[in-house]
């Protein structure tokens, strides 16, 4: 897949900046209300009882925050965490030995937990439950179960795709949060606290336009802030204004929605060549040449979300919002 500025997936430029750019304490987490009044009763009342807090599941699409939620949780519980992601852990060997190092009261942070193989999922199920490793020694006829002891642990896990998680390990949370897009006021919010950060300063009206080309994505919003830093500083005097930021968006080729040539290409193919639809993914996958799994998972949902592309049983239509912004007439009932 090609390089998107906005892409919502982590690349190595977002990881040197967003080290230092994410927020240490519920307060300072911007926006995501419901889920931070959800957490804070459930961190409090851990608190009062002294005891661990409940197993919490995170999802949502890339980049509106997961893994720093986590990193807040554990600092609210004044906890230590561990992280790691389901891909990275390939034994049921491993997984024993990050739990048995955990600490009463941890957090242990799973990413992308949906990709975690089901034997390792099974390690964890009484580790969850019962806060105990049941583990193997010995091969053959004298191989026997033994019961290890865990200390109370609280495991956060990340995904992206909750539908892809096993029943038997998605009843085993107590705790389940769904991250939203951010609307456009908590965006820019985010955007003024970076830029306070980068110690860049930016008006007021710039940082609505940023977080309005965002795609309801912190991670996007901090991307684009900071190659907008670049031309402030180079074609500008260094503060972020609006019309500075209208020209770097443009030469990004970021428009007023957050839309790029990808976005684009989706749509004009769905209209040029299928009318508008209902057209079904493979059919589209093949027609641009992309996977139908990409399609779905990093082009379709932030169409979606701004109601440009609907679902339907029959497969996907384009709607009359997105004939009008890219340009072409909506054909008339006939
Ligand atoms: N609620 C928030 N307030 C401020 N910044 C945020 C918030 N959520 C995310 N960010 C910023 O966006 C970046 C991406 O968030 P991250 O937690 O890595 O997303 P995810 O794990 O869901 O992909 C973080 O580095 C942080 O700087
Ligand atoms: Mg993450």
């Amino acid at each position: 897949m090609e390089d998107r500025v906005v892409s919502s997936e982590s690349t190595d430029f977002d990881e040197q900046i967003e080290l230092s750019l994410r927020p240490q304490t519920l307060d300072t987490y911007i926006g995501q209300n419901k889920v931070k009044d959800n957490l804070k009763i459930f961190i409090e009342a851990a608190k009062m009882r002294e005891e661990s807090l409940d197993h919490v599941l995170l999802y949502g699409p890339p980049g509106l925050g997961k893994t720093t939620l986590a990193t807040v949780i554990a600092n609210e519980m004044a906890v230590h965490i561990k992280m790691t992601s389901g891909p990275a852990i390939e034994r049921p060997g491993d997984l024993a030995a990050i739990l048995s190092s955990l600490e009463p009261g941890d957090v242990l942070f799973i990413d992308e937990i949906h990709r975690l193989p089901r034997a390792i999922e099974e390690v964890l199920y009484p580790a969850m439950e019962d806060y105990c490793l049941d583990i193997v020694v010995g091969k053959g006829p004298t191989a026997r179960s033994i019961r290890l002891d865990l200390p109370p642990f609280t495991l956060v896990g990340a995904t992206t795709r909750s539908g892809a998680l096993s029943a038997p390990l998605r009843d085993r949370f107590g705790v389940l949060l769904r991250l939203d897009y951010y609307d456009e006021e908590a965006l820019a919010e985010i955007v003024e606290r970076s830029a306070e950060l980068f110690q860049v300063a930016i008006h007021q009206q710039g940082a609505i336009e940023l977080a309005r080309r965002s795609r309801g994505t912190p991670r996007i919003a901090n991307r684009l802030l900071k190659r907008v830093r670049d031309y402030a500083q180079v074609i500008g005097d260094g503060h972020i204004t609006l019309p500075l930021c209208q020209t770097a968006l443009e030469l990004l080729q970021v428009d007023p929605l957050g839309l790029d040539h990808i976005d684009r290409k989706l749509v004009e193919n769905m209209i040029e060549r299928f009318r508008g639809g209902p057209v079904g993914l493979d059919t589209i996958s093949a027609s641009i040449g992309e996977e139908s799994m990409t399609i779905e998972d990093v082009y379709e949902p932030y169409l979606m979300q701004i109601g440009f592309i609907q679902r339907t049983p029959r497969g996907r239509m384009v709607t009359a919002l997105a004939y009008e912004h890219f340009g072409y007439a909506y054909p008339s009932e006939t």
